[in-house]
């Protein structure tokens, strides 16, 4: 029989449980996940790689850069590290306008972080990047100042989200978990089209995955575990993030680009629907041109400087804790 994917992932993670130290665990994972294909199930099944990364240039751009900054308590000479880093964004960020940080991403999916490791080499920054297991951290005790992690929390077992992450952590060091509170949103997308646009979507069978976002709970109670886990200084940010409002940045060719990566977003999202629904040509060609003649409209709005103030946004949860 061959086991792949993530039933070969959670019988590996049996096996490894089984050694006493960490140190032990971290060979035999080495071993096994070395030049395998271990798991490319998010990538392939919840977002692409390509999505995931759109989505967080749109969200962590110029305008927010200092709230996401002073959000994940970065400052210069730390050690980092990203738990479930997907395509590498944040941690790619940290390092571009922090470089004396020591900065790490791991992840469970391969093909987020082959994207990540080659698109830090094209921004020609040193970021060690890795596959490995949020359960199984191959690194040392108390070793990094700074471990963090965007909407991974609400994707595990608190107890196994974050085991490995205080033992990593020096004394002192910071703990930070993200996350969005989904449907908090009271978006104004530019609405040319949008309506015959969600009809479409609407007609399109979605993708169930009943296993992500099932442990999503309320802040309180997150907070409750860390304190559990005897965490101190634990405290809470709950922040809107702008991350599309192209008429108010008062800069075209930012405006512009804020629309092109928002039309970037849209069209991945849409290609990746239509390819994991396999919908007809007919419905894949009409949600394509809709996107595009929406998005061209769009620039038109800007170009003859009618202003309209359509915005998006997401709702930030921030807990932070001191080991
Ligand atoms: C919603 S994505 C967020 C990615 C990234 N933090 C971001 O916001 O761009 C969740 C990520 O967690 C990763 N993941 C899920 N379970 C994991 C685990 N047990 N250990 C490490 N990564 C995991 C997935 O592969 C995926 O990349």
């Amino acid at each position: 029989m061959v086991v792949t994917g993530r039933t070969r992932n959670a019988f590996v993670g049996e096996l490894a449980r089984g050694f006493e130290s960490h140190r032990l665990r971290q060979q035999f994972f080495k071993f096994v996940c070395q030049g395998v294909n271990v798991n490319t199930f998010w990538s392939k099944t919840i977002q692409s790689t390509e999505l995931l990364d759109t989505s967080r240039q749109e969200k962590f751009n110029g305008h927010n850069r200092k709230l996401w900054f002073h959000l994940l308590q970065v400052r210069d000479n730390l050690k980092i590290l990203e738990v479930g880093c997907g395509s590498g964004h944040f941690i790619n960020m940290i390092k571009l306008y922090h470089p004396s940080c020591d900065v790490y991403g791991i992840d469970l999916d391969d093909e987020h972080i082959r994207f990540a490791k080659e698109k830090s080499k094209r921004l020609k920054i040193d970021v060690h990047y890795q596959v490995a297991d949020v359960k199984h951290l191959p690194f040392d005790d108390n070793s990094f100042d700074l471990v963090f992690s965007h909407t991974l929390v609400e994707h595990l077992p608190f107890d196994d989200f974050v085991q490995e992450q205080k033992r990593v952590l020096k004394d002192g060091g910071k703990l930070i978990v993200m996350r969005v509170d989904m449907g908090k949103n009271n978006d104004k997308p530019f609405t040319y089209l949008e309506d015959e646009i969600n009809a479409l979507y609407a007609g399109i069978p979605s993708p169930k995955n009943a296993r992500v976002g099932q442990y999503v709970e309320d802040p309180d109670i997150t907070m409750q575990r860390l304190d559990q886990y005897q965490f101190k200084n634990i405290n809470f940010n709950y922040n809107r993030i702008i991350y599309y409002m192209p008429d108010a940045l008062g800069n075209k060719k930012e405006a512009i680009s804020q629309i092109e990566r928002n039309y970037q977003t849209k069209l991945a999202y849409a290609m990746f629907v239509i390819d994991r629904s396999k919908v007809g040509s007919k419905t894949r060609k009409r949600l394509l041109d809709l996107l595009k003649r929406q998005y061209e409209e769009r620039l038109k709005l800007l170009r003859s400087n009618k202003k309209i103030f359509d915005y998006q946004s997401s709702a930030l949860i921030t807990i932070s804790a001191r080991k």
